[in-house]
């Protein structure tokens, strides 16, 4: 299992067992956390699956692409340097502790 926590604009936590295989998305959407919509269903079409990734795990977040970085710039809140859609992250055992900020608005 890949822990995963997400934090609400307010500063509250919660942490999600998910599986490795998973995208950060999906396991928002398997555990209900508020915020994460993914009106696509994660074929990187909407830009509401939008998560800020804490500083200190992007190097294992990777970057993100060029297209992925075009339907940021759709996105409700402000795209930034640690924006990521969460249906491109796909979650490895390197991933476990991993934690995202959930923006203000998604649409
Ligand atoms: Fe639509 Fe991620 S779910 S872009």
């Amino acid at each position: 299992m890949v822990k995963v926590t997400y934090i609400q604009p307010d500063g509250s936590e919660t942490t999600v067992d998910a599986a490795a295989g998973e995208s950060v998305m999906q396991a928002a959407l398997n555990n209900s956390i508020p915020g994460i919509i993914a009106e696509c269903g994660g074929s990187m079409a909407c830009a509401t699956c939008h998560v800020y990734v804490a500083e200190d795990w992007l190097d294992k977040t990777g970057k993100r692409s060029e297209s992925e970085e075009d339907m940021l710039d759709c996105a409700a809140s402000e795209m930034n340097e640690t924006s990521r859609l969460s249906c491109q992250i796909t979650l490895t055992a390197a991933h476990d502790g991993l934690r995202v900020h959930v923006p203000e608005e998604q649409v």
